[in-house]
C-alpha cells in the first residue's frame, strides 16, 4: 500500500445505495468488517461503540422502512424492492461509558466501508432513522434499561448503481448537493483542494 492507492481507495468508496438485492451478505463478512473498529483511534481509548449486525429477511424488513434516503431527492422515496440493502451494521453507543464518543463514530464508519469497499459491497452511512423505533425492532436493550443506543445505521450490499465525484468550483456559495442524471448515475460535488487550505494572513 502506498498513498496513490489508499488516495484511489477513498476516491473509489463512495456512498452507494441501489444495490442487487439477490446477492446476500453473510454474517461472517459484516464480523470480519466490525474487526477493523478494534485498530481506529478512539478518545480516552474507552472503545464505547457496540455492533449490531442484521442479515436475516425479517430483521431487514423490520430495518428498511425506518429509515431516510437521500434527503435532496424529494420525488425518491429510497431503494425500492430488488435494489434494497442485503445487510445493514447498526452502531450503537454503550452509555456504560457516557453520552459522548467524541468522533469515533465517524472514524470506524470510515474504517468499515472502506473495508467494505475491497470486498466489492457499497453501502450509505444513515443519520436520519427512527432511533426508538430500531431499537424496539431489533431489541437492542432490556425493558427500561436505554444503555445501548444507535449513533448511525450502515446500509449495506452489492452495488447496483454508479456513482462519481464531480469537480465542485471554488466559489463558496457553489452547489454540494448531490444529483442523479438520466443515464442513473449518482454524481457527487466535492470541494477543490484550493478551497480546503485557508490562506496564511
Ligand atoms: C454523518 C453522515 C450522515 C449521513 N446520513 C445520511 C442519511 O440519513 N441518509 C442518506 O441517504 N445518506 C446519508 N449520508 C450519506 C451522505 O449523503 C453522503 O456521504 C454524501 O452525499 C457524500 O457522498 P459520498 O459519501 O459518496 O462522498 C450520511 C453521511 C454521513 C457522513
Amino acid at each position: 500500500m502506498n498513498f496513490e492507492n489508499l488516495r484511489d481507495l477513498m476516491i473509489e468508496n463512495r456512498t452507494v445505495r441501489r444495490f442487487n438485492q439477490s446477492r446476500a451478505v453473510d454474517y461472517d463478512i459484516l464480523v470480519k468488517l466490525v474487526e477493523l473498529t478494534r485498530c481506529c483511534p478512539s478518545g480516552r481509548n474507552a472503545q464505547p461503540l457496540r455492533y449490531r449486525l442484521v442479515t436475516s429477511t425479517e430483521e431487514k424488513a423490520k430495518v428498511f422502512p425506518l429509515l431516510k434516503w437521500a434527503g435532496y431527492f424529494k420525488d425518491w422515496d429510497g431503494p425500492s424492492e430488488g435494489e434494497r440493502p442485503t445487510a445493514y451494521i447498526v452502531q450503537c453507543l454503550d452509555t456504560a461509558f457516557g453520552s459522548n464518543c467524541l468522533c469515533d463514530d465517524g472514524l470506524q464508519l470510515e474504517a468499515i466501508t472502506l473495508g467494505m469497499h475491497t470486498m466489492g459491497l457499497g453501502g450509505c452511512i444513515i443519520k436520519a432513522f427512527n432511533v426508538v423505533e430500531l431499537s424496539r425492532v431489533l431489541e437492542l436493550n432490556e425493558q427500561y434499561v436505554p444503555r445501548y443506543v444507535p449513533r448511525y445505521v450502515l446500509a449495506l450490499g452489492y452495488p447496483a448503481e454508479k456513482v462519481k465525484i464531480e469537480e465542485m468550483s471554488g466559489s463558496p456559495d457553489a452547489d454540494f448537493k448531490y444529483f442523479r442524471t438520466p443515464d442513473g448515475i449518482h454524481h457527487v460535488p466535492k470541494r477543490p483542494l484550493s478551497e480546503l487550505i485557508l490562506p496564511h494572513r
